[in-house]
């Protein structure tokens, strides 16, 4: 098949989370599976620094492109991924992408990325590419879906086209006001737009992808049933109940080339289950690096994550701070963003110092040490569509402490006893006594030697890799197909 994907995030090109991951692997294990997969990105300013190999492609040149009242010059770059042979295209246009992070707050927002799909489509124009399936992720390329049915309507190049639009994180909406509705150049196709809102004076860009795909996508099956309800569906349910039918959730992979304890590119203290003695080795060598007091007896927890309300970090406030002053462990977190709770742990490291880390900000090096150095790994989020963390650590025997929701409820089982199975610690309740109960049953079961390596051994043979994975996509995308 001829697949296009339009994403805002690649790693290891560019990334704020896990739709970096997700991209990134499940386009290279469809190439893998000769399909002609072309991907399209922003050419983001923090790509210079990664000095890729990369070449101004020919047709696609300093062309113009009018969203409403502004016009825009990209060009196209093609660039090989770094450590592969795979080539992605970048598109240039300094004005939009060459700003201090990947996304902010300007006016301007949603032009960047409607820049960056208009041009993806403009670019199979170009190249006579007639893709049977336009792939797109989240808000930001939400309108490739849209965009096909009304502005490239008329070209036969796109009459097979089917498109799928990936729910990563129904959270983040991409809401702008409606006075930029000429921005998205409909023309009379302006009646597709969801009429109460713009009467409402707003435009919400992920809306309108659940609305025109062919097909949508989430990224486990629970998050699939959740988002249709109202507690989870962020005032989008009923709309996501009404294309019930073409929802489907297919759990997120692995990239085991890069997350695997036998073969990780930063960890030096290589395990395998069979023998854990380099995991002993990794955690005593990361708490000599982080300068905290050695233990071959107290637990190690560990955080990596985006510091967002999502992610439930701050159930952590009361039971922390408590637990580390009655029991013997160490904690090592890194991750930004809340200033609150960025807050937190910085005085949870003031306060224990002997005891706890907080890097604050973004280190690839450090997520992959506490995955292999930890015994558990904290994520109690109230929503989690996915998560990619939970499945790294199951591969690295860290036992991961989640709440029961989205991705995490299909991906760890609690552990039981009496039947020696299961995989980690799964709490109920999005509420500080539910977490304090889960990292008390976790110290109970760390100091059970017999249980806890069996839970380990039960984790590190679970298998999520995307092999798998990418065939659920391979077979829902021929099912689209128009042959
Ligand atoms: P989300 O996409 O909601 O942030 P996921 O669990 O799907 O959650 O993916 C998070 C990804 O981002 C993982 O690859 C994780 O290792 C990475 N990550 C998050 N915070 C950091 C950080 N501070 N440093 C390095 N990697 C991080
Ligand atoms: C989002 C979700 C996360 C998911 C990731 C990749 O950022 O928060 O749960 O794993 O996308 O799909």
């Amino acid at each position: 098949m001829r697949i296009v994907n339009i994403a805002s995030e690649f790693t290891p090109l560019c990334k704020t989370g896990g739709l970096a991951d997700v991209v990134s692997a499940l386009t290279r294990a469809l190439d893998g599976r000769g399909h002609d997969v072309r991907v399209f990105l922003p050419a983001y300013s923090s790509l210079e620094a990664l000095r890729l190999d990369r070449w101004e492609v020919d047709f696609a040149r300093d062309v113009e492109i009018q969203l409403g009242p502004h016009t825009y010059r990209y060009s196209l770059h093609h660039a090989r991924v770094p450590g592969t042979t795979f080539k992605v295209y970048l598109v240039h246009c300094p004005e939009l992408f060459h700003r201090p992070g990947l996304y902010g707050n300007a006016e301007d927002e949603h032009r960047r990325f409607l820049l960056l799909t208009r041009a993806a489509l403009d670019a199979c124009q170009r190249m006579g590419f007639a893709p049977d399936i336009v792939h797109c992720h989240d808000w930001h390329t939400a309108f490739a879906p849209l965009l096909l049915k009304t502005v490239y309507a008329w070209d036969q190049l796109f009459a097979k086209t089917r498109s799928v639009f990936t729910i990563h994180n129904l959270g983040y909406q991409g809401v702008f006001s409606a006075a930029h509705t000429n921005d998205l150049g409909l023309g009379a196709g302006v009646s597709h737009l969801h009429q109460g809102d713009l009467h409402a004076g707003r435009i919400n860009a992920l809306l309108h992808g659940l609305l025109h795909a062919d097909s949508l996508t989430t990224v486990s099956p629970t998050y699939a049933r959740e988002i249709c309800t109202p507690e989870h569906g962020f005032g989008l349910d009923s709309f996501l109940r009404n294309r019930g039918d073409s929802l489907v959730g297919i759990l997120n992979g692995v990239d085991y080339a890069e997350w695997d304890p036998r073969n990780d590119p930063y960890v030096t203290d290589r395990f395998t289950p069979a023998d854990l003695s380099g995991k002993a080795a990794a955690k005593a060598t990361l708490l000599h690096r982080l300068r905290l007091t050695p233990t071959t007896t107290a637990p190690l927890l560990g955080v990596v994550s985006r510091l967002t309300w999502q992610k439930g970090l701050d159930l952590l406030y009361e039971c922390l701070p408590q637990l580390l002053e009655k029991r013997d462990l160490r904690v090592v977190a890194t991750g930004s963003g809340d200033g609150a709770l960025e807050h937190f742990f910085g005085h949870l490291q003031e306060r224990f110092p002997q005891k706890v880390v907080f890097h604050r900000g973004h280190s690839e090096e450090l997520a992959h040490w506490i995955e292999a150095a930890s015994d558990g790994f904290i994520m109690p989020s109230r929503y989690e569509p996915c998560g990619l963390n939970q499945m790294y650590s199951l591969r690295y025997g860290t036992l991961p402490i989640v709440r029961r929701t989205g991705g995490l409820a299909d991906s760890v089982q609690h552990y039981e006893a009496a039947t020696g199975k299961g995989t980690g610690v799964v709490f109920d309740h999005a509420d500080g006594p539910g977490l304090r109960w889960a990292l008390e049953h976790f110290l109970w079961l760390y100091g059970e030697q017999d249980h806890f390596r069996r839970a380990q051994q039960n984790a590190m043979a679970q298998d999520f890799s995307w092999e798998r994975q990418a065939g659920h996509y391979e077979q829902l995308f021929s099912q689209l197909a128009v042959r």
